[in-house]
Formats: C-alpha cells, sequence, structure tokens
C-alpha cells in the first residue's frame, strides 16, 4: 500500500469526520501524516475526542447543510471526503425532511465548494442501498432498484458527482460501503446492539427468520479501501463495492458473537416479526458485494474475516473507558 504514502503532508477534509467511519478515516490518515480538516456538527458522540489534540488536525463544528459557514474551510484542500450524513435507514424513514436536506443540500454544497476550489478528488460516502434487491452479488455498473429515501438521496449524490465531473471537472470517486462494523459504531446497527446487549447478558432480537444476509466489512478494511481509491488514478471517476465478498446470515452472526462473548448459554435469543419493528418493503434481505473491482483496480483486498473482526471489536469494547 506505498501509494497511501501520497497522503504525508497533504491536506484533506472529512466531512462527518467525527462519525464512526470518518474517525477511522481521520485515525488512519492523521498516522499517515496528512493534515486533516473536520466538519461536523459533533452531535453523535464526539468520536474524535481522542485525537483533539493532534497538532496535524483541526475540527470545526459546522454543518455542511450551512454553505457560507463551511465555504473558507475549502480553500486549498485536495482531497474531500464527504461522510456527513443522517444514517440508519429505518430512522431515516422518519425524517425525510432531514435526510433529504442533509444528504441532498448538504452534499450539494460540499461538492459545489469542492468544485469551486478545484480540490482534486471528491470521495462520496455512497452506500450499498443504492442496490436495493437485485441481483447478488451487486456489481458496481448495477441494477439500482433503492427502496428508502436514504437509499434515493445516495443515488442522487452519485448523478451529482458525474454532473460535477462533466460541467467543473471536478473528479470523484463513489464508495459504496456495504455494512460496515468496529469500534465506536453506534448500537443502533446490528452488531454492535448484538454485542453491547450480550456484553450486558441481555436478550437479543433477531429481525424475522434470521436468514437474512449481509456483507459485513471490518471499518479498517473500508478505510483502507477508501484511502486508495481516492489517491489511486484507478479510483478516478469510478464507483466501488466497500464490502468483502462473503455473506453471513443475522443467524449466523449472533453465533459468532455469542461465542465470542462466551456467552452462548447465557444471552437468550429471540425471533421478532418485522411488522413489530421496521417496515418489510424498504428491508434488504440478501445483500452481497463482488468485490472484483476493487481487488482488480486497487490491488486491495479485504483481510479481516467476520470473526477476526469481531474479536477485535470486543477487545475493543472491553477496553473502551
Ligand atoms: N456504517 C455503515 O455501514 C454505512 C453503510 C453505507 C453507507 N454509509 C455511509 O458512510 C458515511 C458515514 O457513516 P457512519 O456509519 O460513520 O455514520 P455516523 O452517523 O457515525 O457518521 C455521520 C457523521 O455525519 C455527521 N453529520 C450529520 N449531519 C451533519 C451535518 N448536517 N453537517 C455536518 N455533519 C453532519 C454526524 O454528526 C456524524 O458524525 C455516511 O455517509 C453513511 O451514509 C455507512
Amino acid at each position: 500500500m506505498d501509494i497511501l504514502k501520497t497522503y504525508e503532508n497533504s491536506r484533506v477534509l472529512v466531512t462527518g469526520g467525527d462519525g464512526f467511519i470518518g474517525s477511522h478515516h481521520v485515525e488512519k490518515l492523521l498516522s499517515l501524516g496528512a493534515n486533516v480538516s473536520v466538519i461536523d456538527t459533533m452531535l453523535c458522540g464526539n468520536k474524535i475526542g481522542h485525537l483533539v489534540e493532534h497538532k496535524n488536525l483541526t475540527v470545526h463544528k459546522l454543518d455542511v447543510t450551512d454553505k457560507d459557514s463551511i465555504a473558507p474551510l475549502f480553500k486549498d484542500k485536495g482531497i474531500v471526503f464527504h461522510l456527513a450524513a443522517v444514517v440508519g435507514v429505518e430512522e431515516t424513514q422518519h425524517e425525510p425532511l432531514e435526510v433529504l436536506n442533509v444528504e441532498i443540500i448538504g452534499t450539494l454544497n460540499v461538492i459545489a465548494l469542492a468544485a469551486q476550489n478545484k480540490a482534486k478528488r471528491f470521495v462520496f460516502a455512497s452506500s450499498s442501498e443504492v442496490y436495493g434487491d437485485t441481483v447478488k452479488p451487486m456489481v458496481e455498473p448495477g441494477p439500482f432498484n433503492p427502496k428508502s429515501t436514504y437509499a434515493l438521496t445516495k443515488m442522487v449524490g452519485e448523478h451529482y458527482c458525474r454532473a460535477y465531473f462533466q460541467k467543473h471537472g471536478l473528479e470523484y470517486t463513489l464508495l459504496r460501503y456495504f455494512n460496515t462494523y468496529g469500534p465506536r459504531q453506534d448500537d443502533r446497527f446490528v452488531i454492535s446492539r448484538f454485542m453491547d446487549r450480550a456484553s450486558n447478558k441481555k436478550e437479543i432480537f433477531i429481525f424475522g427468520d434470521g436468514n437474512q444476509t449481509r456483507d459485513f466489512t471490518y471499518v479498517e478494511d473500508s478505510v483502507n479501501m477508501s484511502l486508495l481509491a481516492a489517491v489511486s488514478n484507478k479510483g478516478v471517476n469510478q464507483a466501488f463495492n466497500l464490502g468483502t465478498g462473503k455473506a453471513v446470515s443475522v443467524n449466523n452472526l449472533a453465533k459468532i458473537i455469542l461465542k465470542t462473548l462466551d456467552a452462548a448459554d447465557k444471552v437468550k435469543t429471540s425471533y421478532v416479526d418485522y411488522d413489530n419493528i421496521r417496515s418489510r418493503e424498504i428491508e434488504i434481505f440478501n445483500r452481497l458485494a463482488n468485490i472484483d473491482k476493487v481487488v482488480k483496480l486497487l490491488q486491495y483486498k479485504p483481510e479481516t474475516t467476520l470473526e477476526a473482526g469481531i474479536q477485535k471489536y470486543v477487545k475493543w469494547y472491553r477496553n473502551r473507558k
């Protein structure tokens, strides 16, 4: 991964840098010698609190929907990673206007400022949600079938990237994150939720019959793929699936987590009908990334198995302050 040396002394902007995936970007970028500016509302838990003293980091508590306030921060930036978003497919169904505001207006502001300031690359955090329930494994050219407001906004963001390249020459990279997990993730998401509950000897609830599958990707792998795609010439104006190429059912996921926590006989597992919890209409039952493009163009293969990733996550969880 020699190409990552390109980040040394570079000036990088990360929106959503205080979030789960954003904080891992910031950590890795600083370790590579980059100067990092973060834009974040900081309302989601101060996930970069441990880094604020770093001499190469500046954090701006700002909102991407307020274009005037964020505008000065785009001067002389090389790569702009745009991760700020209202996340959680189910939650965002209840707040469609907020999602539209942040994901559409916010994205438009960030991309326009990146273009105006001639950023070297605009890296957009898209989502596997854009595929919906379509072919498996999912391949970058599509087909697409966004089922939720959130998924739709990610498709719109991708289209803005193409439009801004055509009109202003801003080079972009689209990163379609599959279910990413690891330290600092909110317990709204399945792995964190199971781990948190099982660690506290509380019953865990599986939606439906638990046979739905996901391509769970350890955050370190996701960030490596993101940073490689952002500096590689092969990543210019390309979309990449950030997954592992392996699908695991939620039933098996629960077993792996309980085994890792040594809690299989201490924690009860129950099944909950979808209709009581979340809308079946927006659920994507099977999700699997085809990662041939990442392997071929970026020469990277995610290294962390689900078992190993959960072990690392559990270790972090137990040692966290
Ligand atoms: N975690 C996943 O599995 C996953 C999957 C697909 C796509 N993504 C995408 O990756 C990106 C990061 O996701 P995450 O899981 O780290 O979520 P997160 O919620 O932890 O991070 C999002 C960050 O954006 C910030 N933010 C929200 N609204 C903002 C605004 N108006 N202005 C400035 N900052 C704002 C939040 O404060 C938060 O720190 C998002 O764009 C998300 O859609 C994540």
